[in-house]
């Protein structure tokens, strides 16, 4: 039988264990000293690249690569053609109508620099505009610059929307449903501006298949007049209680028994 003892070896290879397993259990710091700067994972504020902020803020809502997403789509060079850097800029800092698209800069409550903003619409602009497509093309204004004529809107929508949205009575509501979805419903339009609808009904949506203004009407690009007026009638079906049966001012059962 050996006696029991260690030789050099063992104490050497014991040694190294125990630095090994301190490493592993985060006591690094004991060994080398306190962690550098560059040992610590960044701050959130000190993030600067593109991808990881478009994917950690914006990528739900506007889809990977700015496509396919429940809300429009941003990857679509006429979408720059309509919005300067400026605005989208304003629209990510400050927020949407409604709180629609949150904001994200510090002054309104979100957690997004300046310095981050800018890489975001400076990253966006460098992959998704593409001025080359633009020249010699005149797009509708973004805004509109009038109230809009609801009557004539409900034209417009017969004749360029109604085929796939649906043909629709003066209320908006769809008498004969087309394949794609209700754009009259009060439950979708609480969803979406009336900027988001001028907008998409402009730049449409080429990841779903919704025709941009110069492809509703086979050889008829919808004038801004156009645009102007199918905006105003749909958002004339807009409700302040939307799913609500019963709107305000009309008495619910709660409002009745509690009388307020
Ligand atoms: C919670 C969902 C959500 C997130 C997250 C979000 N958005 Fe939005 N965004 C929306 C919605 C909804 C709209 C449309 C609002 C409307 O109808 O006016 C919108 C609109 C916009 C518009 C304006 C479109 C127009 O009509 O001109 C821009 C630009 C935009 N978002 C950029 C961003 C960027 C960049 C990020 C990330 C920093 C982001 N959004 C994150 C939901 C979101
Ligand atoms: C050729 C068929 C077609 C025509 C014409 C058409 N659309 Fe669409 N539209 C679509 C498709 C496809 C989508 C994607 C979502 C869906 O299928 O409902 C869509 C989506 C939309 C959306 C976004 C809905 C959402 O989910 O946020 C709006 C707003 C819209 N269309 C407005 C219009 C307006 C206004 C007109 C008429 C000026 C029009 N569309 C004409 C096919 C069409």
């Amino acid at each position: 039988m050996k006696t029991a003892g260690c030789d050099w070896r063992q104490i050497a290879a014991a040694g190294a264990l125990l630095l090994s397993l301190l490493g592993l259990s985060g006591c690094e710091r004991l060994i080398n000293g306190p962690a550098k700067a560059h040992d610590v994972e960044p701050r959130p504020e000190q993030i600067l690249e593109f991808k990881v902020l478009y994917s950690e803020n914006c990528q739900a809502c506007h889809g990977a690569d700015g496509r396919n997403g429940p809300s429009i789509a941003l990857n679509n060079p006429l979408y720059f053609g309509i919005a300067s850097d400026d605005l989208i800029r304003h629209w990510v800092t400050d927020g949407g109508p409604g709180g629609l698209n949150p904001a994200f800069g510090t002054e309104s409550g979100g957690l997004l620099t300046d310095d981050q903003i800018n890489v975001i619409v400076k990253g966006m602009h460098e992959r998704w505009a593409k001025p080359a497509m633009l020249v010699g093309m005149t797009l509708p204004p973004y805004a509109a610059s009038q109230p809009g004529n609801v009557a004539h809107g409900a034209q417009v929508y017969a004749q360029a929307c109604a085929s796939c949205h649906g043909v629709a009575n003066a209320d908006g509501l769809v008498l004969k449903p087309g394949k794609s979805g209700s754009i009259t419903d009060p439950t979708y339009l609480a969803l979406i501006s009336n900027q988001g609808l001028r907008t998409i009904t402009i730049v449409g949506r080429p990841d779903l298949g919704q025709p941009d203004y110069r492809n509703d009407i086979p050889g008829h690009p919808l004038s801004d007049g156009e645009i102007t007026d199918v905006v105003a009638w749909l958002s004339s079906h807009r409700q302040a209680d939307p799913g609500n049966p019963h709107p305000a001012g009309s008495g619910t059962e709660l409002q009745k028994r509690t009388g307020q």
